[in-house]
């Protein structure tokens, strides 16, 4: 199996969940509280060693009751955490999460000591990079580290994966470093600014990613499934069929990419590894929280 490295973020979600999420300057009464590991690269790490992936996580976090739960949850997964730096100046990032009585969500984050981190911090653990034959990566931690170790993967010929989210802005040059490029619905609109609503929308819209220079376009859109495309091939596939409800979708895109980079590890073929992180990411919104929604493979064979 090829091994994976992860850049991203982790916090601790505080998660509260009620009827609905409180419009502007309402309050309302919650029903649970939960307090969780997240952030979408350490979620994505832990969705991928669940699946028994190789896979070494960088990011930044401080030295308090936040990151502790972090190292706890890595060594029961089995992410690899040298390329960790802890910071015991800095504090562990956290989010705020509401969740309504259907499973979605709304989120704010505070990336804490993951904020902090920089080009350098990547060259002191480049070796992880080098080790690894893919990459993946999210739009949390600063833009300059993001794409400074999209350069970096691809210099040390790794298949690089980005998941654009939340939705920043990227260079136009930027968008070649990238071989798999997995916006959701919204996200996508945010980079070619405009409204994507039919299926036409969405074909137009990989067929604009691609012109930018991405080699292969992955648009997920919740229950409808996702669509990819490539220069060779595009397609549309369904969204796994459940057999129990979803009750928090927080997390869904993280499984998706951690699943899906565990299936191109194994050398899957592209709809078969698709196929795989639909599934996965499915299951995972019938259980609440983000990195604690992550399947094991072997939940897999029940479904
Ligand atoms: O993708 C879900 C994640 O986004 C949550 O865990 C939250 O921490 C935010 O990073």
């Amino acid at each position: 199996m090829k091994s994976i490295s992860i850049l991203g973020v982790f916090v601790a979600d505080l998660c509260f969940i009620g009827d609905k999420i409180p419009s502007k300057g309402q309050t309302i009464l919650g029903k649970k509280h939960l307090v969780g590991p997240g952030g979408k690269g350490s979620n994505q790490a832990i969705a991928a060693a669940r699946l028994n992936g190789d896979v070494s996580f960088i990011t930044k976090v401080g030295k308090d009751s936040h990151s502790e739960m972090a190292f706890k949850l890595y060594k029961e997964a089995g992410v690899k955490t040298h390329s960790i730096i802890q910071d015991e100046k800095l504090f562990t990032g956290v989010a705020g999460i509401m969740i309504d009585k259907d499973g979605n969500n709304a989120i704010s984050i505070v990336s804490g000591a993951a904020e902090e981190l920089v080009n350098k911090d990547l060259d002191n653990h480049i070796e992880t990079l080098k080790k690894s034959e893919i990459f993946l990566t999210q739009m949390e931690a600063p833009d300059e580290i993001t794409i400074y170790a999209l350069k970096k993967a691809r210099e040390h010929k790794c298949l690089t994966i980005l998941n654009p989210a939340p939705a920043r802005e990227i260079d136009e040059d930027n968008f070649k470093l990238i071989d798999f490029f997995t916006p959701n619905e919204t996200e996508a609109e945010f980079y070619l600014n405009k409204n994507i609503k039919t299926e036409t929308d969405i074909k137009n819209a990989a067929n604009d990613f691609l012109k930018k220079g991405i080699k292969n376009v992955i648009i997920t859109l919740g229950e409808k499934g996702i669509y990819f495309a490539n220069n060779k091939e595009n397609f549309f596939l369904e969204a796994h069929n459940l057999k129990e409800p979803v009750i928090d979708t927080t997390g869904a895109g993280d499984a998706f990419n951690g699943a899906f980079a565990v299936g191109l590890a194994n050398a899957l073929e592209i709809k078969e590894a698709l196929t795989y992180a639909n599934k996965v990411a499915g299951i995972s919104t019938t259980k609440l929280g983000a990195a604690a929604s992550m399947p094991f493979a072997s939940e897999l064979e029940n479904y």
